[in-house]
């Protein structure tokens, strides 16, 4: 899948862009703060249907506007179609959001994830490697909404009864009717076993790939990858048996979550292991070591992604690589290269750019965006 064109209106610094886009490689470029990030972010809401970072999703909205507008134009191969995203200030709601495709609007956003698949690459995903379980997480149940989009709707289930069952678990015992914690933990387990059954999935996904380009790429020993559950005695990996492990689990743990208060086990507190060398990278890898194997999980996406949807996702990379040597960047980006439309987003260009042939180089400056000759560039950049 290609954009083909993105028209953008006061979406945070950007005030008024229209970007017809290269089919191959789009370099954006700019000085700080001139925005690049909010450039990408734009075009990642309009792949997910929303802002990717913005908690408040009026924040979107430039300053001292009412309405932020973000309209894409794609190509997947047989047909042309369209994305509008539309914020608009409202006294009641706060915000008030519309999704149109083709100029209809979406009904559930779990239909419409495989629609544009985009794969977005910030300095942030470090944190997947070196952070808490919940950037891990977080990653994996994405990955897994692509493969099976109903997933969105089973997390999202789970999370309303796991708060449910909390909420419960803070009454005094004596007052927590018995009853409704069956209802519950019976509820709480179907979830729990179908969406632990796709995390296992999506990491039996995972691990050939690493194997497969990790030392192809980087040229370093590949890392292991392992989930980590805290539902006891996990005998088998289909969804009822793990439902069934979860339940015999809460029964398990059911007074000690009585005397603490909360849910002790199940997906929201699971996590998954990357060994590099038998040693967790969390605590050992070097910061390239890391760097290369968020960047590695994110081509396995790409890899996930083309294959379950049929299309290759477009890549948005926001200037996150400038850790990696020239020969890293260029087997890295030769690599999507050779699999999807591009745009990366940097301060300057890099050596590693030279071996492109077809790159589209863009300008940002104040919130406009506007397509320059790279000769152009290197002079603005200079005089900048
Ligand atoms: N809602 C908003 N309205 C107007 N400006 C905003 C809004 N939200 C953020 N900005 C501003 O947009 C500017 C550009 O931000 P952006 O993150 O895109 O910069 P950038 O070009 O990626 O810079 P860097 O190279 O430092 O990452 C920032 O100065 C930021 O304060
Ligand atoms: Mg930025």
């Amino acid at each position: 899948m290609k954009l083909k064109k993105i028209q953008i209106s006061n979406f945070r610094n950007i005030k008024s862009a229209e970007i017809e886009a290269g089919d191959e490689f789009n370099l954006v470029i700019g000085n700080n703060a001139q925005g690049k990030s909010n450039f990408l972010e734009a075009f990642y809401a309009l792949c997910l249907g929303k802002s990717y970072k913005a908690p408040i999703e009026e924040d979107v909205i430039s300053f001292n506007e009412n309405c932020a507008v973000v309209i894409g134009w794609f190509y997947d191969g047989n047909s042309e179609f369209s994305i509008t995203l539309r914020w608009e200030k409202d006294p009641a709601a706060g915000v008030k959001k519309t999704v149109l495709l083709n100029g209809n609007p979406v009904g559930r956003l779990s239909e419409f994830l495989d629609q544009a698949p985009a794969i977005l690459m910030i300095p942030d995903d470090l944190e997947i490697i070196r952070g808490a379980p919940d950037n891990r997480r977080k990653m994996l149940d994405l990955m897994c909404c692509r493969v099976y989009p109903p997933l969105v709707e089973t997390l999202r289930n789970y999370k309303r009864i796991l708060d449910a069952r909390n909420s419960w678990l803070k009454l005094p015992v004596k007052s927590q009717d018995p009853l409704l914690g069956e209802i519950y933990e019976k509820k709480l387990s179907t979830y729990a076993g179908i969406i632990v059954s796709k995390r296992l999935e999506i990491i039996d996904m995972l691990r050939p790939f690493i194997e497969e380009h990790h030392n192809r790429i980087f040229r370093l020993p590949s890392p292991d990858i392992r989930y980590r559950t805290s539902i006891k005695n996990l005998k088998d990996r289909t969804a009822d048996a793990i439902s069934g492990s979860f339940l015999e689990t809460l029964h398990t743990l059911k007074q000690e979550e009585q005397r603490r208060k909360f849910t002790m086990a199940g997906p929201h507190r699971d996590d998954f292991d990357l060994k590099q060398k038998g040693k967790t990278m969390k605590h050992f890898a070097s910061f390239g070591e890391m760097r290369s194997s968020a960047a590695l999980l994110k081509l396995a996406e790409v890899e996930i992604v083309s294959g379950k949807t049929g299309k290759s996702p477009v890549a948005l990379i926001d200037d996150c690589l400038n850790e990696f040597d020239t020969d890293h960047m260029e087997n890295f980006l030769r690599h999507l290269y050779e699999r999807c439309q591009m745009f990366y987003t940097s301060t300057g260009i890099h050596d590693a750019f030279g071996q492109f042939a077809f790159i589209e180089t863009y300008f940002t400056e104040n919130g406009a965006i506007r397509r320059c000759s790279q000769a152009e560039l290197k002079t603005l950049l200079k005089t900048y």
